[in-house]
């Protein structure tokens, strides 16, 4: 088995949906994902209605994810820690117990601009279109994900 987290401050939008879009690209039966934020505000909640709504234009249903504050536990849970942005890798990283934990974690773009440390910006506050942004650009990184994991 395999364990996927993915990080953002809120986990009511960006990443609910970058988990919902790798959990449909890779195989139930030998990988888990999931996802968490740094921040507890919005602990219990579902995900943004405008996730939701980007989500299901693309055949994918996330309306049922809760969302959840990112835990030190999570180090030992999980193989693999993608982060949307700066903030959230340095929240994540400030968890790290070890060397170990640390290598757990990288910027989800990284897999499409390796190295780049590039961010998934946060549409909280903006409107639809940057949604539909966010959705197009974890849809790219995670079918490279599933392509090298399976
Ligand atoms: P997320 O977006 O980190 O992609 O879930 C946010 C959601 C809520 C807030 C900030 C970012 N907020 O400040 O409430």
């Amino acid at each position: 088995m395999t364990n996927i987290l993915m990080v953002c401050l809120g986990n009511i939008c960006r990443s609910p949906l970058a988990e919902g879009i790798l959990k449909a690209k890779l195989p139930r039966n030998s990988f888990t994902v999931d996802s968490a934020g740094t921040a507890n505000y919005h602990s219990g909640s579902q995900p943004d209605r405008r996730s939701v709504a980007v989500a299901k234009k693309y055949g994918l249903d996330i309306s049922k994810l809760k969302a959840r504050q990112f835990d030190v536990s999570d180090f030992d849970r999980f193989d693999l820690i993608y982060v949307m942005d700066e903030s959230n890798y340095r929240n994540v990283m400030a968890l790290a117990r070890d060397d170990n934990d640390k290598a757990k974690v990288d910027f989800v773009l990284n897999e499409i601009y390796p190295k780049e440390n590039y961010t998934v910006p946060d549409p909280y506050y903006g409107g639809d279109q940057g949604f539909e942004n966010v959705y197009n650009m974890l849809d790219e990184a995670c079918s490279i994900i599933a392509k090298k994991l399976i």
